[in-house]
């Protein structure tokens, strides 16, 4: 039996007893699923472990699906994006600067992520911690009358960061190449969301690729968007998660708002990161609509 700790009061759970270079047996498999549906967060600490490894553990939570960005795919299994900032003669090494604004992953899919893993290799000398914001109290905390508003309303998502569509700016979504924009679908999600798994209301990316709202006029819609963005991100809400070098951390997409935090490009930071889909009950339902995308 692994035992966990607390990472604050309202969500995030942490253990030290597992080792992921062996076999994870089903009944110890179960006990992290479940902490991870209790608790949102789930921080596995201090692993050293192959792709390989970090593959078949995330697969255990869903069907890993590869980022659309597929050159700093992990040469060894394209399911690993490489998140870094270190450059080797010269050139990248991995994806600089993703997410670093409130978003939830491929909320710009028609099946979205049900969870996300990063597994921290370098960690930088200062900062480079990952914010989350819990979607679930703040969907609890809105007024009867914001609820009974929000209940009908399906948000329009695209990839991208409705906040900033600067592309040089650090905190615009990562920049697609125009094969790779012209993959990207226009999608729709409830706003108020139900847990495909748990069941519990939770506000759903009201913060990143949700762009309009089906039916309401463009202003009316980035301010409603906005009004709950502002409410969903408050610092009562935020957990913020620490790395150390091993460190894997395991998020739930449908209850969770997350941001990267700036750090100093010269000042190294390395992590690999999985997605893995919800399954495909979600798909049938929400409209498509027709791809703006050239
Ligand atoms: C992400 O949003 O995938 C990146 C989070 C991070 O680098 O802290």
């Amino acid at each position: 039996m692994a035992t966990f700790a607390a990472l604050t009061s309202l969500f995030g759970v942490e253990t030290s007893d597992v080792d992921l270079s062996r076999p994870l047996s089903h009944a110890a498999f179960r006990e992290l699923e479940q902490a991870f549906y209790a608790h949102q967060v789930l921080a596995v600490r201090g692993q050293d472990i192959t792709p390989a490894q970090f593959v078949d553990f995330a697969r255990r939570f869903g069907p890993p699906q590869p980022h659309v960005i597929d050159q700093f795919h992990h040469p060894e299994d394209p399911n690993i994006l490489i998140l870094s900032n270190v450059k080797k003669d010269g050139r990248p090494t991995g994806l600089q600067d993703a997410g670093s604004y409130f978003h939830t992953d491929y909320s710009y899919l028609q099946v979205p992520a049900r969870a996300t893993t990063l597994y921290s290799r370098v960690v930088p000398r200062v900062g480079g911690d990952t914010l989350f914001a819990n979607q679930l109290a703040a969907y609890d905390d809105l007024s009867e009358a914001m609820k009974k508003r929000i209940e009908p309303l399906l948000a329009i998502h695209h990839y991208g960061n409705r906040n900033d569509v600067d592309e040089a700016s650090r905190t615009a979504a990562s920049v697609l190449s125009a094969e790779q924009k012209a993959r990207m679908p226009v999608i729709t999600h409830r706003i108020a969301r139900a847990h495909p798994v748990t069941g519990r209301k939770a506000l759903y990316a009201v913060s990143g690729s949700s762009f309009g709202i089906v039916g309401m006029p463009d202003d009316e819609a980035r301010d409603l968007l906005d009004e709950l963005a502002a409410h969903a991100t408050q610092p009562r809400y935020q957990l913020r998660f620490k790395y150390g070098v091993g460190d894997i951390v395991v998020w739930d997409n449908a209850a969770l708002l997350h941001s990267a935090t700036l750090t100093d490009p010269q000042d190294p930071r390395t992590l690999w990161r999985i997605t893995m889909l919800e399954v495909a009950q979600e798909a049938a339902a929400p409209e498509v609509l027709a791809p703006t995308y050239a």
